[in-house]
């Protein structure tokens, strides 16, 4: 790749973004930034504070406390440091998925978040996904990827994730989760989950992981072609 590159890949919790962008960064030897584990982890430290999630103004006058670093392992798996501690596997507990939620559609903890998640693509290519990377953190990223599939499919991928890292939890329970973040996620105020215009929208529900990928490495190479 001979210039900078950006990738924004956007779209609801469990449609595969993660998984699809850290494979696609890898295939193209760039980073993965998970956006999502930033704002988990400034939720799992509202959880450890014994904050409310909704409670917007002690979260507000909590921001200054937090510092969110992110590093690299040696096989390239984002670690996500909060405050000097790893707390790569924590952050993905369900409790800690209903407080990043709550704690995301608060306009202060967004802007408190942007200018770091801008100053990764500044700096490098990056694949990046998230929610509102594509409309409001990276807008002029060189491609627009909008990652969706229906409830009962993400439902379904996470539930199996989740018990594959051994935490207990239902079907059902999942569901309700997945419903309940897609619910807050595209009716909050600021940057409410949406695809960007100039997006490309893939609905994976019919189609498995590896297939997913194709389709996602095709498109970014047929981009950096075209340039
Ligand atoms: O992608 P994820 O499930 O790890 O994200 C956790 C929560 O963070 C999700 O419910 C919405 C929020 N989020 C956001 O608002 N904006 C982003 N760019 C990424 C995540």
């Amino acid at each position: 790749m001979s210039r900078k590159f950006n990738i924004a890949i956007d779209g609801p919790s469990g449609a595969g973004k993660s998984t699809i962008a850290r494979i696609t960064a890898d295939m193209l030897g760039i980073i993965y930034v998970d956006t999502g584990a930033i704002y988990r982890s400034v939720g799992l430290y509202v959880l450890r504070k014994g904050i409310d999630s909704k409670d917007r103004e002690s979260i507000i006058a909590v921001l200054p406390e937090i510092k969110i670093e992110i590093a690299h392992d040696e096989s390239g798996s984002q670690r996500m440091i909060l405050n000097g501690d790893d707390v790569s596997a924590e952050i993905r507990l369900p409790a800690v998925s209903i407080y990043a939620s709550d704690v995301s559609a608060i306009p202060e903890v967004r802007s408190f978040l942007l200018e770091l998640q801008r100053g990764f693509a500044r700096e490098q290519s990056t694949v990046m996904d998230g929610r509102d990377i594509g409309t409001v953190v990276l807008p002029d990223a060189d491609l627009k990827i909008f990652l969706t599939a229906s409830p009962e499919k993400r439902a379904m991928r996470r539930y199996l994730e989740l018990r594959g890292k051994g935490i207990d939890t239902t079907y059902e329970d999942v569901l309700k989760d997945v419903q309940y973040r897609d619910k807050n996620d595209s009716e909050r105020a600021v940057a409410p989950l949406r695809p960007a215009e100039d997006s490309v929208i893939i609905d994976t529900t019919e189609y498995g992981l590896e297939e997913s990928i194709a389709m996602v490495y095709d498109l970014i190479r047929e981009r950096m072609r075209e340039d």
